[in-house]
C-alpha cells in the first residue's frame, strides 16, 4: 500500500528532483559546484525515501540514474538518419585543400566561416529526446542500426534525464561522444594490472567497453563523460548554424566540446588548430585531432554527403606521440599473483610534452617477437596518450654491443625459482613468501575497488612491510595507532586517519570484500555476480567447480580458481581471523531467490525514541536485511521501532493502526529467518 500523496509533497518531491539536478548540473557539466558533496547525499537520500513511502517518482529524478537490472543482450536501435564518420586530413595542407573544395563547391571565393574544435576520442552516442525527456540512447554501430544502451547512458551523470531551456522539441536525436578522462583511465587499469585482467590499450577501448556493458551497475562505477557535437532528426525545433545548436545545447544543459571556437577563413581554423595541438597535453581528456565543420546549416545542406563522409567536415589528425630513445636496462616485476612482468628502462626522452622513461614490454614473447635487447635504439609511442610503448627496434643502428635479456630463472623480489607453465605467455614466481606478491596484495586489498583504506598505498604498505608490522592483509587490522607513531611518515592526525579508515572497512559489502581479498581472475564483476548468487561467505567455502559453472556469467577459469581457493584450509583459517578482528560483512546484492527473500524485504520501518544502538546502526541493520528506514511515518510504514521516550510517532503509529515493536523484536526478526545477513 502506499502512503497518500498530498500536493504539497507532491511540490517538495518535485523541488528536490530539480534542486538535485541542478546541482548535478554545476557539478558534471559546469564543473562549478555550489553545493557540497554531503549536502547534495542528504538530500538525494531524502528525495529517496520521499520517493519510497509515497511511490511517487519523477522520470528525471536523479534515482532513476542506478538500479536498472542487468540484460541478457542488448536490443537492436535504427537511426533515423545515418550516423556518419569523418574525412580525415593529416596535415596543414589537407586542411587548406579541405577549404578549397568546399569553395570550389559553393562557387564562392569569399571566406567561409567554420567552427573548429577537439575530437573526442570515445565512442559515438546517439540519445534520442522525447518532450524534453531522455527516451532512448544507443550506440553508433555500423552508422545505420547500433545497441540499445540506454541503462547504461542513463549512469553518467552529465547527461541530462530531462532537457531545460525555452525550446524544447517533440523529438529530437542528440548526438554525441561518450569519453573517460584520463586520470579515470589510469586508475580503472591499475586496479585491472592488480587484478590481472586485461589491461584497455586507450581511454577510447576503456570507454566503450564501459558502455557495451550488460548490467548497468558496472558502468556506474566508470566515470564516464559526454561532449554533444550534432544531432540527427528534430521535429518542432531547427537551427541555423553549428554555432546556433551548440549554444542551444548549452542552454538546455548538454555537455558540448571544450575550446569549441568560430573563426572565417582557413588561417584562422589552422590557427586554432595549432593551439589545440599546443594545449591538448593539458586537457583531462585524450585528443586525437580537431574537427572542422561548415559553420552555415544551409551550406551544410547545400554540400552534402558522399557515401559515409559529410563534404562540410574533416578531422584534422594530429601527429602520433612518438619519440626515440635507447634502452638502458631490462628488468622483471613482480605482480600481485607472482607474474614477473617485463620492463625496458629508457634514456629519459620527452615525448608530446611527458618525460618518459620506462615501459612495460608486457611478455617475454612480446621481447622475442620484436626483437628487443638491451642497447638497442627504440621507436616509442605513447598509446592513448598515457602508456608509453615500445613500436619498434631500430636494427640499423645496433653495433652489435646489445644483449639479450633472458627471461629469468630466479624471482627478481625474492630469488625463488620461477615457473613458466607449458603453453603460457607469463612466467611466475610461486614462492608464498615473496615481498613484492604481499605487497602488492595488500595494495589490492586496500584499494579503491576494495576495502578503500584510505591513506594505505604503496608507500605505506612497503614501510609497514619493511617494519614487520603487516605481512598479510589481516595484519592491517591488528595495526595501533601506537605502532604508527613510531614510522617516519605518521604524525598523530595521519596515525589517526589511518586507523579511522581501517575500522571503517570492517563494515564491507561481500562483493567489495571477494575482490579486494584477490581471488585469481576474481575482478569487481565477478565479484559482484557471486555476491549475487551466494548469500553469505560461508556459502562460498568448500564451493565446487560445477556450482560456479551454473551461474551464466562464470566460466571454467574462474570456477577452478574460486574452488581451490575456498577449497584450501589455510585460506578459511585466514577469513575466519579477519571475522575475530572485527570484520562485518553484508551482502546488499543478494537477489532473492529459491532459498526466500532477505528477513526484511518489502518492509519500511520508522524508529523513535532513545535506543540501545545509535540510529545509524539500527537503520544500516534494517537496510543490510533487505528492509527501508524512513524518518517519516504514514500508513505505509510497516513498523515502528519504539525505544525509551518515544516521540509523537507513537501516537500518530497508533491512529494509522502501524505496528509498534521494540530494538530486541526488530533484532528476532533479523535473526529468525535463514536469510539473516549479518555474516559474522
Ligand atoms: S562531428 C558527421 N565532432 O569522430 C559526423 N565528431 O571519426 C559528425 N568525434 O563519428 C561528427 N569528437 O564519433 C564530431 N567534436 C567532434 C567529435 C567527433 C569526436 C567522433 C565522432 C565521429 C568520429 C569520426
Amino acid at each position: 500500500m502506499s502512503g497518500k500523496i498530498s500536493e504539497e509533497i507532491k511540490k517538495k518531491i518535485e523541488k528536490l528532483v530539480k534542486e538535485l539536478n541542478y546541482h548535478s548540473y554545476r557539478y558534471y557539466v559546469l564543473d562549478s559546484p555550489v553545493m557540497s558533496d554531503g549536502e547534495y547525499d542528504k538530500a538525494y537520500r531524502h528525495l529517496k525515501e520521499l520517493e519510497e513511502e509515497y511511490h511517487y517518482i519523477l522520470p528525471d529524478s536523479p534515482t532513476q540514474r542506478v538500479g536498472a537490472p542487468a540484460l541478457e543482450k542488448f536490443d537492436k536501435v535504427k537511426h533515423t538518419e545515418p550516423m556518419l564518420s569523418l574525412d580525415n586530413a593529416f596535415s596543414h595542407d589537407e586542411v587548406r585543400e579541405f577549404d578549397k573544395r568546399i569553395k570550389k563547391l559553393l562557387g564562392t571565393e569569399d571566406e567561409v566561416e567554420y567552427t573548429v574544435e577537439p575530437k573526442y576520442d570515445g565512442l559515438a552516442i546517439e540519445i534520442t529526446y522525447r518532450n524534453g525527456l531522455l527516451f532512448r540512447a544507443s550506440t553508433r554501430g555500423d552508422g545505420y542500426e547500433g545497441e540499445d544502451v540506454t541503462q547504461n547512458i542513463k549512469t553518467i551523470k552529465s547527461v541530462p534525464l530531462k532537457m531545460e531551456g525555452s525550446k524544447i522539441p517533440g523529438e529530437i536525436d542528440i548526438r554525441g561522444e561518450v569519453y573517460m578522462d584520463l586520470d579515470e583511465f589510469e586508475k580503472l587499469n591499475k586496479q585491472r594490472e592488480r587484478n590481472d585482467e586485461p589491461l584497455f590499450a586507450n581511454p577510447r577501448n576503456a570507454a566503450a567497453g564501459s558502455v557495451r556493458q550488460l548490467d548497468p551497475s558496472v558502468t556506474t562505477a566508470r566515470k564516464l563523460y559526454l561532449a554533444c557535437y550534432g544531432i540527427g532528426t528534430a521535429k518542432g525545433i531547427s537551427f541555423k548554424s553549428q554555432s546556433e545548436l551548440t549554444k542551444w545545447l548549452q542552454e538546455a544543459r548538454f555537455p558540448t566540446p571544450e575550446k569549441m571556437k568560430v573563426v572565417k577563413g582557413i588561417d584562422k581554423v589552422i590557427g586554432i588548430i595549432k593551439e589545440i595541438e599546443e594545449e591538448r597535453g593539458d586537457f583531462s581528456f585524450e585528443t586525437d585531432g580537431a574537427v572542422v565543420k561548415v559553420n552555415d546549416f544551409g551550406l551544410q545542406q547545400k554540400l552534402g554527403v558522399k557515401t559515409r563522409e559529410p563534404r562540410w567536415a574533416t578531422a584534422y589528425k594530429f601527429q602520433a606521440h612518438q619519440g626515440t630513445t635507447t634502452i638502458k636496462e631490462i628488468h622483471g616485476s613482480v605482480g600481485r599473483t607472482g607474474v614477473i612482468t617485463p620492463f625496458a628502462v629508457f634514456e629519459p626522452v620527452r615525448i608530446g610534452g611527458v618525460t618518459v622513461s620506462r615501459s612495460t614490454l608486457h611478455n617475454w614473447d612480446e621481447i622475442e617477437r620484436k626483437d628487443i635487447k638491451i642497447g638497442d635504439t627504440v621507436v616509442v609511442e605513447r598509446a592513448g596518450d598515457v602508456i608509453p610503448h615500445v613500436l619498434m627496434v631500430i636494427k640499423e643502428k645496433r653495433t652489435g654491443e646489445e644483449k639479450k635479456f633472458p627471461i629469468p630463472e630466479k624471482c627478481p623480489a625474492c630469488g625463488s625459482s620461477v615457473v613458466r607453465e607449458d603453453g603460457e605467455v607469463a612466467v611466475r614466481c610461486v614462492s608464498l613468501h615473496c615481498p613484492a606478491q604481499v605487497q602488492e596484495k595488500i595494495a589490492h586489498f586496500a584499494s579503491r575497488g576494495g576495502m578503500d583504506i584510505e591513506g594505505l598505498g604503496e608507500k605505506n604498505i612497503e614501510l609497514l612491510y619493511s617494519r614487520g608490522l603487516i605481512k598479510h592483509f589481516e595484519d592491517i587490522y591488528k595495526l595501533k595507532k601506537e605502532d604508527l607513531l613510531e614510522l617516519p611518515r605518521f604524525a598523530e592526525k595521519s596515525a589517526q586517519n589511518l586507523i579511522e579508515a581501517i575500522e571503517k572497512s570492517k563494515h564491507a559489502t561481500l562483493s567489495k570484500f571477494l575482490f579486494a581479498i584477490g581471488i585469481l581472475h576474481v575482478g569487481e564483476y565477478a565479484a559482484k555476480v557471486l555476491a549475487k548468487n551466494f548469500r553469505k561467505l560461508e556459502d562460498l567455502y568448500k564451493v565446487t567447480p560445477e556450482r560456479i559453472m551454473q551461474i551464466k556469467q562464470m566460466g571454467g577459469k574462474i570456477a577452478s580458481s574460486l574452488s581451490m581457493f575456498f577449497n584450501d584450509r589455510k585460506n578459511i583459517d585466514l577469513l575466519n581471523s579477519m571475522v575475530k578482528l572485527g570484520m562485518k560483512i553484508t551482502n546488499p546484492d543478494f537477489k532473492s531467490n529459491e532459498k526466500g527473500g532477505m528477513p526484511l524485504e518489502g518492509l519500511t520501518f520508522v524508529i523513535t525514541g532513545t535506543m540501545p544502538k545509535s540510529r545509524k546502526e539500527i537503520e544500516g541493520l534494517i537496510e543490510d536485511n533487505g528492509g527501508h528506514a524512513s524518518s517519516a511515518i504514514s500508513a505505509s510504514t510497516s513498523y515502528l521501532v519504539v525505544g525509551e521516550e518515544p516521540g509523537s510517532k507513537l501516537a500518530k503509529a497508533k491512529k494509522l493502526g502501524v505496528k509498534a515493536i521494540s530494538y530486541n523484536e526488530l533484532l528476532k526478526m533479523v535473526e529468525k529467518k535463514p536469510g539473516n545477513l549479518r555474516l559474522f
